[in-house]
């Protein structure tokens, strides 16, 4: 484990799966799980996104695509927006990434689009805290960022309005 001591940019490696805590192995099972639901014809890529509320509820996402291309959303906002519509009374601690490719049975390295991670910052901003960002980005390489500006620096949010 290894922890960059940049105080705005803070994130944590993990070199195996297993470092990971148990709550956050849990909130990992949640978006593997989600990854069933994708609807992906097109691309074949399978993406399972799950937030952890502060009242411990987890709220699940898939991608879901469509034949005209950029309708289809992402994992990570289709459960953002649902937390956003039907759950904002709870702060989001956590999300979760996970991805897999449909041929195959095996859980592959994804991080956050751009878009998504200016929607994770636009709900940690709302909510004035910290949301942690979970994700695999090598064969055996996790990342824990403190928050989803780590994902965003120089960001614009709302405050600049
Ligand atoms: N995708 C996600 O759902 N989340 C990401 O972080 C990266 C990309 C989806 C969008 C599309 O359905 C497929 O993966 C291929 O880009």
């Amino acid at each position: 484990m290894l922890t960059n001591q940049y105080t705005e940019l803070n994130y944590t490696i993990y070199n195996d799966e297993s470092e990971l805590d148990e709550e956050d192995l849990k909130l990992i099972e949640s978006a593997r799980k989600a990854c069933e639901t994708s609807y992906s014809p097109y691309s074949g890529f399978q993406v399972g996104a799950a937030l952890l509320l502060e009242n411990n509820e987890v709220i699940s996402g898939s991608n879901q695509e469509n034949s005209s291309y950029p309708a289809g959303l992402c994992a990570e906002r289709v459960a953002l927006f649902q937390a956003g519509a039907g759950h904002s009374q709870h702060k989001i601690r956590k999300i979760a990434v996970t991805a897999k490719k449909a041929a195959n049975e095996k859980y592959i390295p994804v991080t956050p689009c751009g878009s998504c991670r200016q929607v994770m910052l636009e709900y940690e901003v709302k909510q004035s805290s910290a949301i942690e960002v979970i994700m695999q980005i090598a064969d055996n390489k996790w990342v824990k960022t403190f928050s989803t500006e780590v994902l965003l620096p120089f960001c614009f949010n709302k405050n600049a309005l």
